[in-house]
């Protein structure tokens, strides 16, 4: 099965000091922006939409559509932002990839900003995660060295400086514009859409936001070839894409693939389930995706696949869960995840994460009242569509799926505590 495996951006994690500019350039580094400063900016973007990149934050926008919007002609600024807030629960694919190979991200941040005509790149990283912003800086420190950034790029004449900027630890600053505030030095709240980032972002300027692994997937395109990144795939959604294994597997960890592999067949890569554990549900996407089951093992992993079985690709971020999980009690953590990371802007998120975690808390102790799963139901109803962004509908996606597939699990909460049910000692994992 290791044939399924497309290591590109994954491929040199191994390599003693990877991180290096030295062990990065050794390995062919850098040669997509060479290639890019022969080219005409149109003709990048042109390249990025021939190969059909879609954003791999979760949403899959057209990555190549999106930088196409900047209006050349708006006398502003042009901004491109690397969103690098990673912290859906269980997507762990953005920071190992930033650890592992910061120059992947800094050449593609290049190449991307000078395709959209910016002269300055911001990498937005989590706050807390000190060791990934100590190793961006390095590596931009050596890739100004190199003569990679600054002025006259390579007798270019193209100047581009980029800033690596340190959040302050808020799921919310994840959502773009919430991420532009936080930039700006605001609260991080997200702003109303459209006007999109693109027509009015980073100081009410033209500004590109990108995920981690989708301007890292750029240097691989502008040197390989769309036809190359093309070739890997499915006809909707192609490429390579990190899928992040975590939970009751034999091998948890990052499995860089085609787009359309299945779980199983992923499973057969990260040594099957764990010794005595059978799959139960998983989340394709993290937790803002709705939970599927072992029915849905043969799922195409791309956008249309995993859309049609009910759910969304998300941040390929799969967290498998055995028979010794308690379906509610995971759905009781993420939502207090959820609760506490609202940030309160507005009514259906702030309100209804608290009421959702109430209601989830008493059927986790077994004190569920008779009414409580129509009240989760209309709870989601209400948040679901009504929020003003994407983490209220988030929240509600694990609940209603959750009591679609286990509803017995939510109607044995009205007399026995999960705890009972699911004793912890018995679960690896809670
Ligand atoms: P969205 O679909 O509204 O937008 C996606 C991107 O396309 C944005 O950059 C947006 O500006 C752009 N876009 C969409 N329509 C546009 C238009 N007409 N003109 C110009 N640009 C346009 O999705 P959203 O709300 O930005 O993100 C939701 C996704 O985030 C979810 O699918 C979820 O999987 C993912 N997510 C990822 C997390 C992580 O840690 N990586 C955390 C939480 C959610």
């Amino acid at each position: 099965m290791t044939d399924t495996l497309t290591p590109v951006l994954t491929a040199n994690w191994a390599d003693d000091r990877a991180w290096t500019l030295d062990a990065y350039t050794a390995r062919g580094g850098y040669r997509g922006l060479e290639k890019s400063l022969t080219m005409d900016p149109d003709a990048i973007i042109e390249e990025v939409k021939d190969a059909g990149l879609r954003g791999r934050g979760g949403a899959g926008f057209p990555t190549g559509m999106k930088w196409g919007f900047i209006p050349q002609d708006n006398p502003n600024p042009k901004y491109l932002v690397v969103n690098a807030d990673e912290s859906e629960p269980g997507t762990c694919k953005d920071i190992p990839l930033m650890m592992a190979n910061p120059h992947v991200l800094i050449e593609g941040v290049i190449i991307a900003s000078r395709a959209i005509r910016a002269h300055t790149a911001f990498i937005y990283v989590r706050g807390e995660v000190l060791h990934v912003i100590r190793r961006l800086r390095a590596a931009v420190r050596e890739a100004y060295d190199a003569g990679h950034l600054g002025r006259d790029i390579h007798g270019s004449g193209y100047d581009l400086d980029l800033i690596v900027h340190a959040g302050a630890g808020a799921y919310i600053c994840g959502e773009e514009t919430a991420l532009l505030d936080s930039l700006e030095g605001r609260r991080g709240q997200p702003r109303l859409r459209p006007p999109f980032p693109a027509v009015a972002g980073l100081y009410a300027s033209p500004t590109v936001v990108n995920n981690v692994e989708s301007v890292a997937s750029v240097p691989g395109i502008i040197a390989g070839g769309a036809d190359w990144f093309a070739s890997m795939g499915t006809e909707k959604s192609k490429g390579h894409g990190i899928f992040s294994l975590s939970g009751h597997v034999a091998k948890p960890g990052q499995y860089e693939a085609p787009l359309g592999i299945t779980l199983r067949e992923l499973l057969d890569l990260g040594g099957g389930m764990r010794p005595g554990s059978e799959l139960k549900f998983w989340t394709p996407g993290g937790s803002s995706t709705p939970l599927l089951t072992a029915e849905h093992l043969d799922v195409p992993l791309d956008f249309e696949g995993v859309g049609a079985a009910g759910s969304m690709l998300g941040t390929r971020a799969l967290q498998i869960f055995d028979q010794t999980t308690s379906v509610v009690r995971c759905v009781l953590r993420w939502t207090e995840f959820y609760k506490h990371e609202s940030c309160g802007k507005c009514t259906p998120c702030r309100e209804g994460t608290w009421w959702l975690v109430q209601t989830l808390r008493r059927i986790d102790e077994g004190q569920g009242q008779p009414g409580d799963i129509e009240l989760l139901l209309d709870l989601c109803d209400n948040i679901l569509g009504r929020a003003f962004c994407a983490l209220g509908d988030g929240a509600t996606s694990p609940i209603t799926s959750a009591i679609q597939y286990f509803r017995e699990e939510f109607e044995a909460g009205m007399t026995t505590p999960s705890r009972d049910l699911f004793p912890p000692a018995a679960s690896t994992l809670f």
